[in-house]
């Protein structure tokens, strides 16, 4: 018989479907192994402030096929969060937390931000174990993070139905798709959507050849195209100055250069705010086609998790409950083919996994005709 242990579960960063079907995965495995089980509301603020939520047979019960999480969720930072309008270091009161609790293990579900807090208190010597969770499918070391599955399916549904209007119309329509930094859900809907241009971050485009590739249709009489763009998809202008800022951050010498390239990067992002809008504007310019605008925006985020999300969720969360009982800690649990595997935290924090340029996605959706824009 196990060693009775209590463990404690977070959801923080953006949310995504399939984060209860996660919860009630470690929940309910945890309980049949005889483990205790607390759910900590908000992400990080819920240990810090001590915001606890019953996790039991009952309140474990009805939530698999349910969007969000009945745990609610925040992007805060241990080390700088805000407490009655002060950002304060509160790391040391999610440790008393943690103790206060009497917890063995610490179960946070997210993305990248999670990772590099999860690391934090990992440092600081807590049990932690963490699953990876976002649409953007991002996460290094795994081969997918729940909910990405059920966004590509909306996001693909999207761009399914934009088809028609735009055929009926002989009209560019463009599609954001959210994905800041990687363009895999944008990729994949675009892909599975049928998209004649599909632009994510890890590709700079060219204006001109993405009006090239919709003329190009046009003289072939299709006078309508879909173009899919990710939210973080650049211009090559653009793309080489926020590589350029990203390079100054990385071997900033001093804190002051640090923040420098720092004030940039935010700089180049909020007048990057609006691009999608700009580009329909540029390509009706350069196609003398009407162009509209299509952005998704968190609707890829809500509502019931896919089968596939549902699955992963309960195939992670269980393994992650093993992992605990056999005190395996620092590691997330990562999806391999079917499997599951633990790598450490200190692996994920810091790094995500993009788009390779050769990846087969790419290969197939150039084969199929599809313009990059690059
Ligand atoms: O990381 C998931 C994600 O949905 C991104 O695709 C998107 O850019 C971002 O979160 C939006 O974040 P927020 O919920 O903080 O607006």
């Amino acid at each position: 018989m196990a060693k009775t242990k209590r463990i404690g579960i977070i959801t923080a960063g953006g949310d995504s479907p399939g984060l209860n079907a996660a919860i009630r995965g470690v929940g309910k495995a945890a309980l049949s192994s005889g483990m205790e089980v607390i759910g900590f509301r908000d992400g990080f603020r819920g240990l810090a402030e001590n915001l606890r939520y019953p996790l039991d047979k009952t309140t474990l019960a009805g939530i698999l096929t349910i969007g969000g999480t009945i745990l609610g969720t925040g992007r805060d930072k241990p080390h700088r969060m805000e407490i009655n309008g002060e950002l304060r270091d509160v790391t040391d009161l999610i440790l008393r937390n943690y103790d206060r609790n009497k917890l063995d293990a610490l179960v946070c579900i997210g993305g990248g931000g999670t990772h590099k807090n999860a690391l934090r208190l990992v440092d600081k010597g807590l049990n932690i174990v963490t699953l990876p969770k976002t649409i953007d499918n991002d996460v290094a070391l795994t081969d997918a993070t729940i909910g990405f599955d059920t966004a590509l399916d909306i996001a693909t549904e999207a761009v399914d139905r934009l088809h028609s209007t735009a055929h009926s119309h002989h009209r560019i329509i463009i599609a954001e798709i959210m994905g800041h930094r990687a363009g895999w859900l944008t990729l994949g809907a675009g892909i599975a959507g049928g998209a004649d241009v599909i632009l994510i971050p890890e590709i700079p485009y060219d204006p001109r050849k993405v009006a090239a590739a919709i003329r190009a249709r046009s003289k072939h009489g299709t006078n309508f195209s879909i173009v899919a763009v990710a939210e973080g998809a650049v211009d090559g202008d653009t793309g080489l100055a926020f590589e350029a800022a990203a390079r100054r951050k990385k071997n900033a010498k001093n804190k002051l250069e640090k923040q420098n390239a720092k004030r940039e990067l935010q700089d180049l992002t909020t007048r990057h705010n609006g691009n999608t809008l700009r580009l329909a504007k540029e390509l009706e310019e350069l196609t003398n086609l009407e162009a509209r605008v299509t952005i998704l925006g968190y609707v890829q985020r809500g509502g019931t998790p896919s089968p596939g999300d549902r699955l992963l969720a309960t195939r992670l969360g269980t393994m992650c409950v093993e992992l605990i009982a056999d005190g395996v800690f620092g590691v997330m649990v990562a999806a391999r083919g079917e499997g599951a595997k633990p790598v450490p935290i200190a692996d994920v924090a810091g790094n995500l996994k993009m788009v390779p340029k050769d990846h087969t996605w790419i290969q197939s959706a150039r084969r199929v005709g599809t313009c990059l824009g690059d």
